[in-house]
């Protein structure tokens, strides 16, 4: 069997580029709990400037919000990887495969970097080695695919290359994982900036839908998304108009079909937006109904991610064991 594993950083509040880029994938695999994993990497939000109460309740929340959408804990193994120690066991053996020149060219690494330096923050190391813990995270359960959206491509294209050489240069420890992206909407962009990517972590949240906004909320971002002027009608066209191809995109996500020929269902803006507006709200509706009653048993949440992180230890055991071993330690 296939075997999946993909993950989400308690960084923010989870967002609808989150669940249509990756959740939503999740929660269609139907698979048997050793062969799906779905991680809260929480020792990901220690990379930049976090506050320690706030990783705590965004963890909770994040792993909350995954049962909600419709994780099943006996189809999948949900669980947080700051519980299972083979994630950074294995990170260090990659950081002895990667080079420092492969880290810096990471797209996101560049991103944040130029972030961090505006705001006259200093960069964590852990933000250079990111991409090392995260590929740490897939090799160590010999994944064969990693569902994400598109800004994560790269870094799985770089723990294929570290799988590869390490490999070729230590003999066959690891499996080499491909990402799988979603049809439509693996790039869900911020309804205000719609050349920026919705991002959970983003400053300003009005273009941003969290999964738990309330209706009216939606609705209002939805109605104040910035298109062009709307000149020639509604058409599909992601360069010369994103902010309505973005629309399009999240319609036909939520909706199926594609975005080309839902354009042509509309002449103007307005119903457009409010036809969005009322797809992504009823898509959420289910999603808040069932976390207002997974919040008000903290115990279940737990006891899941207790659960999780004791099947997840046992499958990432053994292949860490034989990465140490073939890389050249000695036994203990
Ligand atoms: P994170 O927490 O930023 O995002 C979680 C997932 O959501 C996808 N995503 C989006 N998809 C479409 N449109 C968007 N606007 C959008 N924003 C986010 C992301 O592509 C991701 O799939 N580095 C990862 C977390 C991670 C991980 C892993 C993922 C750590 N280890 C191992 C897979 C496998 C991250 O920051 O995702």
């Amino acid at each position: 069997m296939t075997r999946i594993f993909s993950g989400v950083k308690p960084t923010g509040h989870l967002t609808l580029g989150n669940y249509l880029g990756a959740v939503r994938q999740w929660v269609a695999t139907d698979q048997k709990p050793d062969d799906a994993l779905f991680c809260v990497v929480d020792l990901h939000a220690l990379t930049v400037e976090h506050d320690p109460a706030r990783v705590r309740r965004l963890s909770r929340q994040a792993a909350t919000l995954l049962l909600a959408a419709g994780l099943d804990p006996d189809r999948c193994t949900l669980f947080v990887q700051s519980h299972v120690d083979e994630h950074t066991r294995l990170a260090y053996l990659l950081e002895c495969t990667a080079t420092d020149g492969e880290l810096r060219r990471m797209i996101q690494y560049r991103e944040k970097t130029a972030r961090a330096q505006a705001a006259g923050e200093g960069v964590r190391l852990s933000l250079l080695t990111y991409p090392v813990l995260m590929a740490a995270d897939i090799l160590a359960y010999g994944a064969d695919e990693v569902p994400v959206g598109e800004d994560q491509r790269q870094h799985v294209e770089l723990t294929r290359d570290l799988a590869v050489r390490f490999n070729q240069r230590y003999g066959p420890v690891f499996t080499v994982p491909k990402a799988t992206l979603p049809a439509v909407a693996a790039r869900v962009m911020d309804l205000q900036d719609p050349t920026s990517k919705m991002g959970k972590s983003h400053e300003n949240g009005a273009g941003i839908v969290y999964l738990l906004d309330e209706p009216e909320v939606v609705r209002r971002k939805v109605m104040r998304a910035v298109t062009d002027s709307g000149e020639g009608g509604v058409v599909y066209d992601r360069a010369a108009r994103p902010g309505v191809a973005n629309l399009l995109d999240i319609l036909a996500a939520c909706t199926g079909g594609e975005p080309e020929e839902l354009a042509r269902g509309y002449e103007q803006y307005g119903p457009l937006k409010r036809d969005v507006a009322d797809a992504v709200v009823e898509l959420l509706r289910p999603l808040r109904e069932r976390h207002a009653e997974l919040a008000a048993d903290p115990g279940e949440v737990e006891r899941v991610l207790r659960a999780g992180a004791g099947r997840a230890r046992a499958l990432a055991r053994p292949v860490v064991d034989r990465a140490y071993e073939a890389i050249g330690l000695l036994a203990p």
